[in-house]
């Protein structure tokens, strides 16, 4: 397998896929950028990448990078995305894929045109304690799938605490929005367990705002391609640890999240889980390794463990074997539109919006 040389953009979360990428046999990580041309440097010396470019276009003129990672903030996902493509490289982005459904046209135009390859970064669909029931949800077990719950439920403080004001993720004019932010960790992933296209939506804000003056909470509840219905919610305001929820009800059974999901570095987690197969008369408690391997990921200081080192050996092999990736950009695109389309209903009160599905 030829390997693949890498470059990496925006040095936060950036760093993590660097480090995954460097563990994997098919690729190189030869130069970083960031517009912090400090933190740059820093990242270069201490993980080892031997060019540390001091512009975007720089990197983009680069002929040794044949892959960019795009880790900036959100509301430049789509731009940064789209002048990869232009500039000849494969793109692994960052969710969300962009934050217009222009640009998410765009980047289905120009791999369509190129056969570059785009995969959209939700790390969630590999996490160990999803892939089994999202197989066996795709085998039937549940039978005909018509609702589903995702949530993404983080007070901020974390991410957002240590801050300074003018950071991206809190600007007045940048904000990192619920839908578009976490949400597609609670979207993508859904549809993904749920097996379909969410056509329709109307969505609504909570009045409140979290204490950073961004928007606090948004429920949105879709219509999906089978007929079914969905429910998304997302909260930077609630007073409860982190949590990614997801229930799928079938006409043969169900499966739920425990909404208690012990911390991130623990071995193992719950679901409840009912169908004909499992036959209990009760939902069965069913306990599985969790997202990750906890162990790898304490070791090598990755932010989502094993599911970003799976991930990127993920779109090395699609970009090896010419196939579309996973979350590819028209897979990438249903998803960010469902959110782009929740956001217009939720910022205009609450009416209906179609969904685009890019079958075309
Ligand atoms: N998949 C996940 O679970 C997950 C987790 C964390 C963050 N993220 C996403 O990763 C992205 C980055 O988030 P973060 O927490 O690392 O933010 P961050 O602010 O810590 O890092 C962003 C970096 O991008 C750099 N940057 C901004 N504009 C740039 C430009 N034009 N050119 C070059 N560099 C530029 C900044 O200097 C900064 O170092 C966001 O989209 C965020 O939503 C995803």
């Amino acid at each position: 397998m030829a390997i693949i040389r890498v470059g990496v953009l925006g040095l936060g979360q950036g760093r993590s896929h660097l480090r995954a990428f460097q563990m994997l046999e098919g690729s190189n990580v030869v130069a970083v950028c960031d517009q912090n041309t400090i933190l740059a440097e820093h990242v270069a010396r201490d993980l080892n990448v031997d060019v540390c470019h001091a512009s975007y276009e720089s990197m983009l003129d680069d002929r040794n990078i044949d892959l960019i990672v795009v880790a900036t903030p959100d509301h430049l996902h789509g731009q940064h995305a789209i002048q990869a493509l232009e500039a000849g490289k494969h793109v692994l982005s960052e969710i969300p894929m962009a934050t217009t459904l222009d640009e998410c046209r765009r980047i289905i135009e120009l791999t369509d045109r190129s056969g570059l390859k785009y995969h959209m970064g939700n790390q969630v669909r590999y996490a160990f304690c999803l892939r089994d029931v999202q197989r066996l949800i795709q085998a039937g077990d549940l039978g005909d799938v018509f609702y589903g719950e995702g949530e993404y439920l983080h007070e901020m403080e974390d991410i957002v605490g240590h801050r300074e004001a003018d950071h991206w993720r809190i600007h007045p004019h940048t904000p990192q929005t619920t839908l578009l932010g976490g949400g597609p960790h609670a979207i993508d992933t859904l549809r993904w367990l749920m097996g379909v296209h969410f056509v329709e939506v109307q969505a609504y804000h909570a009045t409140q705002q979290s204490r950073w003056q961004t928007t606090h909470t948004t429920i949105a509840i879709f219509k999906t391609s089978n007929g079914g219905i969905a429910k998304v919610t997302v909260s930077y305001g609630m007073k409860r640890p982190y949590c990614l929820y997801y229930s799928v009800y079938g006409s043969d059974g169900s499966f739920e999240r425990t909404r208690d999901q012990g911390g991130s570095v623990e071995d193992t987690t719950n679901y409840l889980y009912h169908s004909k197969v499992s036959g209990a008369r009760r939902m069965l408690p069913v306990t599985v390794p969790n997202w990750n391997n906890p162990r790898i990921q304490r070791q090598h200081a990755l932010g989502h463990g094993t599911m970003e080192i799976e991930q990127a050996q993920h779109f090395l092999r699609a970009i090896a074997e010419d196939y579309e990736p996973a979350i590819g950009p028209r897979e990438a695109a249903r998803s960010i539109a469902a959110g782009i389309c929740a956001l217009t209903s939720a910022d205009s009160g609450g009416g209906q919006v179609t969904i685009p599905t890019f079958d075309e």
